[in-house]
């Protein structure tokens, strides 16, 4: 897939992916053409590829040919305002197509769709489909209702829906990684978060089709899956929202024992998950990390800022105090264990001591990785109706810019140290840059590139690394025992 840093719940980063079209095989019972585009985090990515499931039953292939689709469709983000701004900035492009193929139906999925419901019907006179992430299963009502000359809504919300047995379509797949959804919804209420308006009441998946999605993805060669969720660590199967056991006659599943289940799928299937909450982040978790080879030591723990008054006003559900509490714990329990974060500057409010907390908190734990963000007040959620946007952009910039200067420095230390090392690496692909290079990524989630030999996308090879860049380890194929 992408020779870059990969493996949080939120907004993929890498500029290539964002947007790009999806491909897969058409068949000849197919008549009409999809072209679909994807925006947000990997939720989204994984919910287009159970679109696409569900359109291609009804008669759809797909393309990655705008100009020869039948039926345009984006899942979009509304996760920041710039999200919203790039998803309209495309649909305009759109409008020259539709006057010039009046048959085209152009439709908006995913959480800008939930969000703004009928509203973008009127507001961007060019779409004709508006469908929410607990929709998808409408979409071929939807169409025909539109190809009959109307315009189609759903953006009902389910408490049920997880759509747990309609197989994916991989998508722009590599045949080595994918995404399992194993949750939806949130019901965590950080202030600044849209999530929870967007996608709904957290509901978790059966475990039986999650494991039986995982043993398929192993047969058909896949060697790494992605555990997906907006608190991963809220996963339950037969609780109720009490804690209360729903059937006495069936076993109660937690994140730790869907991860052990999952581990068991085959030894040398890899396992990612993303995202974790520092507020639900259990030691059992880490234990069962600790137990499996196969469960890569990688966790992404989002702390958003390192003052405690900020998280406070957050909503978060933790301290500065209980966060690196938990740090210490992964640290106890997993001494090697890679960590990333999301941090957020600029919130309502922040001062600049507070600030200056997030950059000791940065030095303190030392993350492989951050994904930083500048705050963007979302409509209807408690900061916007509570708190007033009061640190002006420049602000929010400078202090975006301090952040990433010390993590960029932090990462590069991470990455340095690990050079000289041999590491168990899983080929993903040819590089992006050269190609007689693989790229893989070892169990702590740096990408490793080294040339080909004769080694096969899909396998596991030795990695003596022998340099670095900031955040890439270059290295050779070796015999050596790995370290890691
Ligand atoms: N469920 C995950 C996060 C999902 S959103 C968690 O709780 O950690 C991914 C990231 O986007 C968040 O961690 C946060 O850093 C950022 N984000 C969310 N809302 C935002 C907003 N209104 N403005 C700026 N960044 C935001
Ligand atoms: Fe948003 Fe908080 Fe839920 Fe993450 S946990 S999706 S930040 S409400
Ligand atoms: Fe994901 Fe964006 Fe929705 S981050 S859950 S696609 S708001």
């Amino acid at each position: 897939m992408l020779d870059s840093p990969r493996g949080s719940g939120h907004e993929l980063l890498d500029e290539s992916l964002q947007g790009a079209p999806v491909v897969v095989a058409s068949q000849p019972t197919h008549t009409r053409k999809l072209y679909l585009e994807s925006y947000g985090c990997q939720m989204n990515y994984s919910d287009s590829e159970i679109v696409v499931s569900i359109l291609d039953a009804a008669g759809f292939a797909t393309t990655r040919n705008e100009e020869e689709a039948d039926l345009i469709l984006l899942n979009t983000c509304a996760i920041r305002e710039n999200a919203e701004q790039r998803v309209r900035g495309r649909l305009r492009q759109f409008k020259s197509a539709k006057a010039e193929r009046p048959h085209l139906v152009v439709g908006v999925l995913g959480c800008m769709a939930e969000r703004l419901k009928e509203s973008l019907l009127e507001q961007e006179k060019l779409v004709d489909l508006v469908v929410g992430p607990d929709a998808y299963r409408d979409l071929p009502n939807l169409v025909e209702q539109v190809n009959g000359g109307q315009k189609a809504v759903n953006v009902l919300l389910s408490r049920e829906e997880t759509y747990a047995e309609i197989s994916p379509v991989r998508l722009d797949t590599n045949g080595v990684t994918a995404f399992i959804s194993i949750m939806r919804g949130c019901d965590n209420m950080c202030s600044f978060c849209v999530v929870p308006f967007t996608r709904g009441r957290e509901r978790s998946r059966d475990p039986g089709s999650i494991v039986r999605e995982a043993h398929e993805l192993y047969a058909a060669g896949y060697r790494e899956v992605t555990l997906l969720g907006q608190n991963v660590d809220s996963y339950k199967w037969n609780l109720d929202i009490k804690g209360q056991v729903k059937d006495p006659d069936q076993p109660v599943v937690r994140f730790a024992e869907l991860m052990e289940l999952v581990a068991q799928v085959n030894p040398d299937l890899r396992i990612r998950f993303s995202t974790s909450h520092p507020k639900d982040m259990t030691d059992d978790v880490l234990h069962v990390m600790a137990k499996y080879e196969n469960l890569c030591k990688y966790v992404h723990l989002p702390v958003q800022s390192g003052n405690s008054e900020v998280l406070k006003r957050m909503n978060r559900g933790y301290t500065r105090e209980w966060y690196m509490d938990r740090m210490a714990a992964i640290r106890r329990i997993m001494p090697d264990c890679a960590i990333s974060t999301d941090i957020m500057t600029g919130f309502c409010g922040e001062t600049e001591e507070e600030h200056a907390e997030t950059l000791s908190l940065l030095s303190e734990v030392r993350y492989e990785m951050a994904y930083m963000f500048k705050y963007s007040e979302r409509p209807r959620t408690l900061a916007e109706r509570k708190f007033e946007n009061d640190i002006p952009e420049d602000v929010k910039s400078r202090r975006l810019q301090e952040i990433m200067t010390l993590q960029r420095v932090h990462g590069t230390e991470r990455t340095l140290a690990q050079k000289g090392k041999t590491y168990k690496v899983l080929i993903e692909g040819t590089s992006k840059k050269r190609d007689d290079q693989f790229f893989g990524r070892n169990t702590y989630n740096t990408v490793v590139v080294f040339p080909k030999e004769d080694a096969k996308p899909g396998t596991y090879v030795n990695v003596k690394t022998l340099s670095c860049t900031v955040a890439t380890l270059i290295g050779e194929i070796t015999q050596d025992k790995a370290d890691a």
